[in-house]
């Protein structure tokens, strides 16, 4: 089966490639596209790089020769969309239109990645692909441009598919954590990356681990390796065409200061050293910048994709002992990519 994978260099992409060459379900070959190849592994068997732009004219021609077309790229993290929301509108959905325009127009399938943050403020105890209410927030906070911009491609892809002109399935990621996740920062960094690699960077530097408003938010974290899984159940089975699919882990909720507390507890168990690193309250839009909207996320229901045969099996503490073990055994290399 060939695969096109747009932002094959990303952080999902880099594992969900690694994962496909190792996996025996089917023969993959797969191109993948990227502007950064930084973290993809030299090694991979059936893999061939683009180093370009997903809109550049030599990515488009692989389109009529893939059987299959994944779309990940988009801006994700908070800071880029309080401080860039055009960008990131821009990315996210016009430019990301016009690969679904020319699915369209080969007859291609895509598997698109979305996001949570499409369903925004929680309407009930969980998160219903087909059933929640959407309810975003005021337009003088960007947290909604993102939201409506991927939701508003969501809804155009649903349109081309029930006038049969686009086979597709939808991915909703809740916060997938792995190696080689967003990056790490300098002790005492503001803004920047997402959480998981904010609180990695305070436990290797040193520096304070920072609750925004208090950190009583809450988020569920899944392994990547369950993600990837995920994304395979979706792409070989034929059921999963035209739908939408949450991939998240429900067992693993838990609010930014537990995070925070799980993630010092795990350092301390895998070193044998306590943490040398302070819990600091700090304003939202101290951290992000004015605009900044935070939310508690409510854990995704997942049976649509179990009935489906997935279901995610690293439970929180087995997550963050993988991950975080994956980046203390790779401490000098990402030591030594703070400031690039
Ligand atoms: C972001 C994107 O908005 C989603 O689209 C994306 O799907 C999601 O990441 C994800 O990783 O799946 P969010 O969960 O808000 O959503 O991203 P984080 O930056 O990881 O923040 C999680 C929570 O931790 C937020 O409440 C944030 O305010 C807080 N936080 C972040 C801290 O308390 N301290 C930090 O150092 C960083």
């Amino acid at each position: 089966m060939r695969l096109l994978i747009l932002g094959a260099g990303g952080f999902i992409g880099s594992n969900l490639v690694t994962y496909l060459d190792a996996s025996d379900r089917a023969d993959y070959e797969i191109v993948g596209v990227d502007i950064s190849d930084e973290k993809l592994p030299g090694d991979l068997r059936n893999f061939r790089f683009l180093h370009k732009d997903f809109l550049d004219p030599e990515v488009l021609a692989e389109v009529p020769r893939a059987d299959v077309v994944v779309d990940l790229v988009a801006y994700a993290n908070p800071s880029v969309y309080v401080e860039s929301p055009l960008e990131t509108f821009e990315l996210n959905f016009l430019q990301n239109l016009d690969i679904v325009k020319l699915c369209v127009e080969h007859g291609k399938k895509i598997i698109q990645y979305s996001t949570c943050e499409v369903y925004g403020r929680p309407s009930g105890p969980t998160y219903k692909e087909d059933e929640s209410e959407l309810i975003v927030g005021p337009v003088s906070k960007q947290r909604w441009i993102y939201s409506c911009g991927k939701q508003l491609l969501e809804r155009v892809i649903h349109a081309y598919g029930l006038e049969d002109r686009l086979d597709y399935s939808i991915i909703r990621p809740f916060n997938f954590i792995g190696p080689r996740f967003d990056y790490l920062v300098p002790a005492g960094n503001i803004g920047g990356p997402r959480v998981f690699a904010q609180f990695m960077s305070a436990l290797l530097t040193g520096g304070p681990m920072y609750l925004v408003n208090g950190g009583d938010q809450r988020r569920s974290f899944t392994h990547i390796d369950d993600a990837s899984a995920a994304f395979e159940t979706i792409l070989l089975d034929s059921r999963a065409n035209k739908h939408v699919f949450n991939v998240g882990n429900p067992a693993n909720d838990v609010s930014i200061r537990e995070m925070a507390l799980l993630m010092q507890e795990v350092y301390a168990e895998l070193t044998g050293t306590e943490p040398q690193t302070t819990l600091i309250d700090i304003d939202g839009e101290k951290f992000y910048g004015a605009g900044y909207e935070d939310h508690t996320r409510v854990p995704a229901d997942i049976s649509k994709l179990g009935a489906l045969g997935w279901t995610p099996v690293r439970g929180m503490k087995e997550t963050l002992r993988s991950v975080m073990g994956w980046y203390l055994d790779n401490k000098d290399e990402m030591l030594a990519t703070i400031g690039d």
